[in-house]
């Protein structure tokens, strides 16, 4: 029989756990599927003795992730740790340094130092893969590397953060505050430790930037991910912009243009019938435009022990089978800096109102519209309630510039209750 592959798993966590399941599991399949088998030498946690749900017997046991790398009987370092720093990025150096192949699930890492360990990698002849660091279980860095190899990117969204779909969706459909969501969410442990990561875009903006680089052949760059959260998503907006025919989204949006790298992670409206409108709870998507392809649309789970693991094993068994390729696509040497766009591309947009109940309100704000070239496309005016009324307007395409040219001028009307939210509407 072939040699083993011989795994070493930093990481027993949810992701861990999961991969010794499948492992353990599909011993027979997995061997089949890649004409050696797949076998596990060794294991690193903090706590050694802890209750996993797994038979971690029979392999060998390190307190330090580094050790683990570092083992003779170790070929591939599975990396399921997670943070930027620390024994995660410790661990893939000495796994590297040795001319070992790592695996990991750690975005948050690769974001931030993707561009130098795609470089040590490649320098030592290594492979560093990371498919259920983006998307979770939908094969969406296969997708780009393999299926869709032959396109010119145009460009790449995706809802890909299942927590704040969760809290949109459930928002709408249970008519319920951002904050009671939040507390709901929080209560079934759907939050990071730290929220922000989750809810102010952070998590969603590294799986951005990674299929960035791997779509426009480009170096990872997360700073220039412009990200806003979720935390100023009011169920008014919901509802209103759902009269509207649109859908709030976390929505991460990267395109190449004349401008520069274009990545954004901000909430966007998107229409209702679209496949992004219709996906609801925590279920990821990431959509794929390509100049020969056209429209691809991947959706799946995003997070879990399960669709990670499968995402992890996917990499692990390409590994066992020879299937080698640069970290983003194509040598790391090789890929472009990419300086992030000036400006954002026109698109229409929402704006809601609240417009006091005085003669000619409606007309000031349309003339203020007009005045910095926003024209509007459609418009819906409600009741008074309390000296007030919602107005609700979708523009034509203009830029984020012109319109806040226009935020600005409107305190001057004198006829706004209170400030205006204006929402980005992506078109789909
Ligand atoms: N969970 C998901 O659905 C999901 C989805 C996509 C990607 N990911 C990524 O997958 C990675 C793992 O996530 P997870 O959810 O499985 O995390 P987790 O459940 O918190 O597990 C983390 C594991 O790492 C171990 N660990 C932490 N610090 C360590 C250290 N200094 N030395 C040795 N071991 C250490 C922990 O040990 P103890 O158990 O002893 O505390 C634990 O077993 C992260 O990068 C995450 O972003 C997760």
């Amino acid at each position: 029989m072939s040699q083993p592959l011989r795994l070493g798993i930093a990481g027993l966590g949810t992701v861990g756990t999961g991969v010794v399941k499948i492992v353990q599991q599909h011993a027979a399949l997995l061997s089949a599927r890649c004409g050696r088998p797949i076998t596990i030498s060794a294991v690193s946690a903090r706590t050694r003795h802890k209750e996993r749900g797994v038979d971690l017997s029979t392999y060998g046991w390190e307190d330090d992730p580094v050790a683990l790398a570092k083992r003779d009987d170790v070929d591939v370092v599975v990396e399921l740790m997670g943070g930027e720093d620390g024994p995660a990025k410790a661990s893939t150096e000495a796994a590297l340094h040795a001319c070992k192949d790592v695996v990991t699930a750690n975005k948050a890492m690769l974001a931030v130092h993707g561009q130098e360990l795609a470089e040590l990698a490649e320098a030592n002849g290594c492979v560093l893969r990371y498919e259920a660091a983006v998307a979770g279980g939908i094969p969406v860095v296969k997708a780009l590397t393999e299926g869709l190899a032959g396109n010119k990117v145009t460009r790449i969204m995706g809802v890909m953060n299942g927590t704040c779909n969760y809290i949109l969706t459930r928002m709408e459909k249970a008519g319920l505050s951002y904050d009671e969501v939040f507390k709901e969410a929080s209560d079934l442990g759907y939050l990071e430790a730290d929220p922000t990561l989750d809810v102010g875009g952070i998590d969603a903006g590294h799986k951005l930037a990674l299929l960035s680089a791997v779509a426009f052949g480009t170096k990872v760059n997360f700073d220039g991910v412009h990200l806003e959260g979720i935390d100023r998503i009011t169920i008014e907006d919901i509802n209103r912009a759902s009269d509207m025919g649109f859908r709030v989204k976390l929505l991460g949006v990267a395109q190449m243009t004349g401008r520069g790298l274009v990545q954004r992670m901000t909430p966007c409206l998107v229409p209702k019938g679209s496949p992004l409108g219709r996906l609801e709870r925590a279920t990821n998507m990431v959509v794929i435009e390509g100049d020969s392809c056209g429209q691809i649309v991947l959706r799946g789970a995003g997070a879990g022990e399960g669709p990670t693991a499968s995402a992890v094993m996917s990499d692990v068994i390409d590994i066992a089978r020879g299937l080698r390729m640069p970290v983003f696509g194509q040598p790391a040497t090789s890929l472009a800096d990419a300086p992030a766009a000036t400006s954002a591309a026109p698109a229409p947009f929402y704006l809601r109102l609240s417009l006091l109940d005085k003669p000619g309100a409606l007309a000031k704000i349309a003339t203020t519209l007009g005045d910095v070239g926003v024209s509007i496309d459609r418009m819906r005016q409600y009741g008074h309630a309390e000296g007030s009324a919602p107005v609700l307007i979708v523009t034509h395409k203009t830029t984020r510039d012109a319109l806040d040219q226009a935020l600005s001028r409107f305190d001057a009307t004198g006829v706004l209750a209170e400030q205006p939210v204006a929402i980005r509407i992506e078109e789909v």
